[in-house]
C-alpha cells in the first residue's frame, strides 16, 4: 500500500495547516485564527511577520543570499560584535540550528583542554531531563533513552546526574571531566527551572576544578525570561553558551558564544559550516536584536509576564483538579496538569490556542515576546474555558 504521506513519520503532527501569521496570531487555511502561545517552540520571538524582520530579510534578499565562509561577511561581524557587547562572550560562531550550536559548544570545550595538552579531558557532565538536540552527540548529551535507542553506540564522553543536585555533580567529576552543560530552565524536560543557588554552585565548581561551564540557552535565551539571557537572573557568567531559536525570530540561526580563553583551541580549520552565518540569517538576527535591545523592550516583557503569572496562579486556584503546578519564569511557563496533559491540550486547541507539550505531564506556554497584556488575558480566558471543559469531562467520567 502506498504511504499516505511522502514525508518521514518522525513527527506526530496535529491536523492543522497554517497559511499565514500576524503578530501573535496564526491563520489556518480555512481562515480560523489561533492565538499562538507556542511561537514555533519559542522560535517566533517577535511573533509572525514582524515588519522590521520582514523588511530586513527582503532588503538582504535583493543584495546577496549566500556567501562562503571563505570570505568576510559583514553581517556576521556586526551581529557577533553586538552579541559580545551585551553578553559575557568575546567570540561567536554562527550555526543554523540549536543542535549545531551545542555541537560547537561541546567541541569548543574539548579543544580548550586539548590545546592545553589535556587530551584526556573530554567528558561533559549533563543533567537528567535535559534536551540538547537530535544529532548523535546531542542525543548522548541529553541522555534520554527514547532518543538514543536504535542509533548505534551512544557517543562517548557524556555523564548524567540528577538536575539540581550539586553533590552529585561534585561526585561525578574526575580527571576526564572537561565541562558541565546545563539548561537554566529545562524546556522539553517540563519547564524545570534551576535555582539561582544551583547555577551559582555550578559556576563555583567549574572555577574550583578548572572546568568550563556551558549553558544551553537555545530555548531560554534572547529575552524569553525578561532578561536577555536566563542565567543573568543568577548573576553568573558561563564560559560557553549555545543560542538559537529566538535569535532568528523564525529564520534558521544559531550561535555558539565563548570567552576568549574558552575559544582558544578553535583555530583555523577546527570547525566550519557551509550555511552558518549566511547573510540572510545575519540580516534577520541583527533585526531581532534591533528590537529586543531597544530601550524598554525587556521591561515590557517583564510587565506582560506579571499578567501571565497572576492569571495562571488564579487558574491553578480555580481548577485545582486540573492544574497541579505552574512552573517557569518570564514567558517560558509550564502548566503541570493533574489530568492527562493530552486531554488538556485537546481542550486548549479546541479554544484555538496553541501551546506545546513537554515532559512530566506539562504544557508549555512560550508566547512571542511582543504579546500585549490584552493578548495575554485573551489567552488566559481561553485556558480557563479549556480547564472548565476538561473538569466537566472528568466529572462526567466519575458519575
Ligand atoms: C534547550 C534546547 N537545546 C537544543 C535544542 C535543539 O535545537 P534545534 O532543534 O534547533 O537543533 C532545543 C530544541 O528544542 C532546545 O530546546
Amino acid at each position: 500500500m502506498p504511504a499516505t504521506t511522502p514525508l518521514y513519520d518522525t513527527y506526530l503532527r496535529a491536523p492543522l495547516r497554517f497559511e499565514r501569521g500576524e503578530g501573535v496570531w496564526l491563520i489556518a487555511e480555512d481562515g480560523t485564527r489561533y492565538l499562538d502561545f507556542a511561537a514555533g517552540v519559542a522560535v517566533n520571538s517577535l511573533g509572525h511577520a514582524h515588519p522590521h524582520l520582514v523588511e530586513a530579510l527582503k532588503a538582504q534578499a535583493d543584495k546577496v543570499w549566500h556567501l562562503s565562509n571563505l570570505y568576510e561577511i559583514a553581517g556576521q561581524e556586526s551581529l557577533a560584535r553586538r552579541l559580545t557587547q551585551v553578553t559575557f562572550a568575546d567570540r561567536v560562531f554562527f550555526t543554523n540550528s540549536g543542535a549545531e550550536a551545542l555541537e560547537c559548544a561541546i567541541k569548543t570545550a574539548r579543544r580548550y583542554h586539548f590545546a592545553k595538552g589535556h587530551v584526556e579531558k573530554f567528558h561533559v557532565i549533563t543533567f537528567e531531563g535535559a534536551f540538547h538536540g537530535r544529532t548523535l552527540a546531542t542525543i548522548a548529551a541529553g541522555g534520554q533513552q527514547k532518543y538514543i535507542e536504535g542509533f548505534g553506540p551512544k557517543a562517548p564522553g557524556f555523564y548524567q546526574v540528577p538536575f539540581g543536585d550539586i553533590g552529585a555533580v561534585k561526585n561525578a567529576i574526575n580527571e576526564e571531566t572537561a565541562a558541565i552543560l546545563v539548561e537554566p530552565i529545562q524546556g522539553e524536560g517540563g519547564i524545570r527551572q534551576a535555582s539561582k543557588e544551583f547555577m551559582q554552585g555550578l559556576r563555583e565548581i567549574c572555577d574550583e576544578f578548572g572546568l568550563l561551564l556551558i549553558l544551553d540557552e537555545v530555548q531560554s535565551g534572547v529575552g524569553r525570561t525578561g532578561k536577555l539571557f536566563a542565567h543573568e537572573w543568577a548573576g553568573i557568567k558561563p564560559d560557553i553558551m549555545a543560542v538559537a531559536k529566538g535569535i532568528g525570530g523564525g529564520f534558521p540561526l544559531g550561535a555558539c558564544l565563548a570567552t576568549e580563553a574558552a575559544a582558544a583551541g578553535m583555530v583555523a580549520g577546527t570547525h566550519g559550516s557551509t550555511y552558518g552565518g549566511n547573510p540572510l540569517a545575519m540580516a534577520v538576527g541583527n533585526a531581532v536584536l534591533d528590537v529586543v535591545l531597544a530601550e524598554g523592550f525587556l521591561d515590557k516583557v517583564r510587565e506582560v509576564t506579571l499578567v501571565f503569572r497572576q492569571g495562571l496562579a488564579s487558574l491553578k486556584d480555580r481548577f485545582p483538579d486540573v492544574v497541579e503546578e505552574i512552573r517557569g519564569d518570564g514567558l517560558m511557563l509550564g502548566i503541570k496538569a493533574k489530568v492527562p496533559s493530552a486531554d488538556l491540550l485537546k481542550a486548549i486547541r479546541a479554544e484555538k490556542l496553541l501551546v506545546v507539550p513537554a515532559g512530566e505531564n506539562v504544557l508549555r506556554l512560550l508566547p512571542p515576546l511582543i504579546t500585549t497584556p490584552a493578548e495575554a488575558r485573551e489567552g488566559l480566558a481561553r485556558l480557563e474555558r479549556a480547564a472548565e471543559a476538561v473538569r466537566g469531562k472528568s466529572g462526567d467520567a466519575a458519575t
